[in-house]
């Protein structure tokens, strides 16, 4: 296979063992993070948006769970965004594995299936020889990615969250893709719930959001992808989303969300300052380099789904 389109074989792992050793959180919000992809204005907003929750008497903890670096193609914001980010509560994307270890042949590590376009798996090989050329620069910051665990869970009023990147198989899999669930993944769904034993998987990785609920076992689950925390994810709204799970129901008006065994599962936006962010982006990635080309439209339009279209439900 060629370069963006591998898994390299680090990214794999049984989906048995992801909730063996959870750990307990005692936060009363869990804001869970995917696909930040260097936006340091969207994480002024996300702070901004915890902050809020607080002065309501909620404690949140921030989560990420994976590509927080992509555009951050300078040695400031490439320190900036890792030391904020490496505060929190963190877990691997394949952008950040391949900064901190790159793989042979993996190019960015995106797995990207053959409905992908090869221009975009081409250009995103590009970020990624940019970015790692930045990262070994600071191999402080390597260090630290390269002691990060790929996925994590956590026990959160009482039920296991289960934290991926990608999907209960691999770092870089497709198989919570807003694509996966349109085509019917059910089977698989099943299959991975079973086998992890948890409650809520959330992901994040193919960039376009998900919220999914059903039955395994007896047992209502949830899936829910955040699409990006740093890019737009609807139709003519740049605004990022993260995923909110909370005792309570979010202080922000979310962009949809379900409630489960007492567990609000929300999609909050992050209308982060697109006039502040955009020119800085530009400075960094100017007309016709690789991330200008795949990445300004949707920061700036959005993509073509509705609210409506990234709602599932399922009995399986
Ligand atoms: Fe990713």
């Amino acid at each position: 296979m060629s370069e963006g389109r591998s898994c390299p074989l680090a990214y794999r792992y049984p989906s048995t063992s992801l909730c063996q050793e959870p750990r307990t959180v005692s936060e009363d919000v869990l804001y869970i993070i995917g696909g930040l992809y260097g936006n340091p204005w969207a994480l002024d907003e996300i702070e901004q948006m915890a902050l809020a929750e607080e002065r309501q008497g909620h404690r949140v903890r921030l989560v990420f769970n994976g590509d927080f670096n992509w555009f951050n193609a300078s040695d400031s914001l490439f320190r900036t965004i890792n030391n904020r980010v490496l505060d929190h509560t963190v877990s691997l994307g394949n952008v950040d594995y391949e900064l901190a270890n790159p793989s042979a042949g993996a190019g960015c590590g995106c797995a990207y299936p053959e409905s992908v376009d090869q221009g975009v798996v081409e250009r995103s090989n590009r970020i990624m020889e940019r970015l790692q050329g930045i990262a070994e620069e600071h191999p402080d910051i390597q260090k630290r990615l390269s002691l990060l665990p790929r996925y994590r869970c956590l026990i959160f009023g009482g039920l296991k969250i289960l934290v991926v990147h990608g999907d209960p198989e691999s770092l870089a899999g497709w198989g919570l893709a807003h694509e996966a669930f349109t085509a019917g993944n059910d089977h698989k769904l099943s299959e991975w719930f079973l086998a992890s034993d948890a409650d809520l998987i959330a992901s994040t990785h193919t960039c376009l959001p998900v919220l999914w609920s059903g039955l395994v076992g007896e047992r209502g689950r949830m899936v829910v992808n955040n699409g990006s925390a740093g890019m737009g994810n609807l139709y003519s709204d740049p605004r990022g989303l993260i995923t909110r799970i909370g005792l309570s129901s979010p202080v922000i008006e979310p962009v949809t969300g379900v409630e489960r065994h007492g567990l609000h599962v929300s999609l909050l936006p992050v209308p982060y300052s697109l006039e502040a962010w955009l020119p800085e982006f530009d400075r960094l990635w100017p007309a016709g380099s690789p991330a200008a080309v795949s990445y300004r439209n949707r920061m700036i339009n959005g993509t073509s789904l509705r609210v409506n279209d990234l709602i599932f439900n399922s009995l399986i």
